[in-house]
């Protein structure tokens, strides 16, 4: 599993590294916590000390290293309650059996386990030892007093120990200890969006990019449109909480992080998809797709030959999804794009009354500076009569930021409606 790494808040993680062979691998461990972007200090122990230095985790965390609990020039920089204070967790790893002992018994004759009581961020503890010593009474009944404490476990592997004994012991591998935080970060965060976030809980449906619309078994017709404000709606409104799924014409774009992708190419399968959803529950619908106003009649079964000098080609229109959808019983909250190269506004707030839309955002597509393949835009929103808001203008800015003033408005809008 890989994370979207701008989705992992910014968060502080103490390591704590205890007497063990595997006190090597927590090197690498400091490196992989720092590619997700954590801030990282290291707390070692007298033990940890025996099998590397202090030094090496300075180098690799940017930070000094902790060691003793009453060092009076520790102390003056950040004390043993300060560091205990700025941890939004504690991964211990390696974790000896010694230091298993000392939390499950509450001592504190050093820095770590005095930062263990003075916490109040989540502790992990990763053991690491030799079978013998991990399969004892003693070592397993305090670890059963620390699941009972709350501190969350993450299992040895099983293998072969560097003391040549087989089993149970080895600390995981540093890049999947450091995916395992970065996921209850991630999951952390995902919670706190979908409990509190400005969409928190609705059920989003985007159309995104253009269609093509078959001529024959190798042409289409299609347009420039590229996705990008559709895809970056998509992660804006997952941002705020939401569900989202993204019915996506043909376009070369990642999927955002959390969100769920359907594939299309023609406007009519972007409206068999579109009304799936609606069917599935939908609480806004956003159209940001550029879909072909017309269709070729009668798609030919085989490639079209060269012949004359003049090829005439007939179309027919294609239905309006976001009209159609507007039109529906169980309506959700309607939002419209339209690009315009004239009269931007009078056209826009034209299209809101006649799709019966909720939303209409719209730009000129004739400033080169914005719009289709660019990475920024500027928008002006219009609203439906009933919300009493008439419009508000979005300045130019990347189609992230105006994403995000999109999701405001919506937001906005749904508070009024309600
Ligand atoms: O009429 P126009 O194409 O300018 O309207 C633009 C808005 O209508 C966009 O939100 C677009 O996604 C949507 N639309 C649609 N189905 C069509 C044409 C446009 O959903 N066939």
């Amino acid at each position: 599993m890989s994370f979207d790494l701008s989705v992992i808040p910014h968060k502080n993680i103490i390591l704590a590294v205890t007497g063990g062979i595997a006190a090597y691998k927590s090197a690498i461990l400091v490196r992989r916590l720092k590619d997700y972007g954590f801030d990282v200090r290291v707390v070692m122990t007298q033990g940890a000390q025996a099998f590397i230095t202090p030094l090496t985790f300075q180098a690799l965390s940017g930070n000094p290293v902790h060691t003793e609990l009453l060092d009076p020039e520790a102390e003056a920089g950040m004390g043993h309650i300060e560091l205990a204070r700025w941890a939004d967790l504690i991964l211990v790893a390696p974790a000896s059996c010694d230091s298993i002992a000392k939390f499950a018994n509450g001592l504190a004759d050093d820095l770590l386990s005095t930062l263990y009581l003075a916490t109040k961020a989540p502790v992990w503890v990763a053991p690491a030892m030799n079978q013998q010593m991990w399969a004892a009474k003693a070592t397993q009944r305090n670890l059963q007093t620390l699941v009972e404490d709350g501190v969350h476990v993450i299992m040895p592997d099983a293998g072969e120990q560097a003391c040549g004994d087989v089993g149970l012991g080895r600390m995981p591998e540093p890049e999947d200890l450091a995916r395992q935080v970065a996921a209850y970060f991630h999951k952390a965060q995902r919670a706190i969006a979908e409990k509190f976030g400005l969409l928190a809980g609705k059920r989003v449906t985007i159309t995104a990019g253009p269609t093509r619309e078959a001529i024959d078994p190798v042409r289409y017709i299609s347009n420039h449109s590229t996705g990008k404000m559709g895809f970056a709606l998509a992660a804006a409104c997952y941002a705020a909480g939401a569900k989202v799924t993204l019915v996506a014409g043909p376009v070369s774009l990642d999927t955002p992080n959390g969100v769920q992708r359907i594939n299309v190419s023609s406007a009519m399968q972007m409206l068999d998809v579109s009304m799936d959803q609606l069917q599935q529950g939908c609480d806004i619908f956003i159209a940001t797709a550029a879909v072909a106003d017309y269709r070729v009649a009668q798609v030919a079964e085989h490639k079209i030959k060269k012949a004359g000098d003049e090829l005439a080609v007939s179309l027919v229109k294609n239905p309006d999804i976001v009209a159609t959808i507007a039109q529906q019983q169980q309506r959700p909250f309607m939002v419209g794009f339209a690009a315009e190269t004239q009269n931007v506004e009078q056209y826009a707030a034209g299209k809101l009354v006649a799709k019966k839309l909720d939303m209409i955002a719209c730009n000129d597509v004739s400033r080169p500076d914005i719009g289709f393949a660019s990475d920024e835009n500027a928008m002006t929103v219009f609203f439906a009569q009933s919300y009493h808001m008439n419009k508000r203008e979005l300045e130019k800015a990347s189609k992230q930021e105006i994403s995000q003033q999109l999701v405001e408005s919506i937001a906005d809008a749904l508070r009024r409606r309600l």
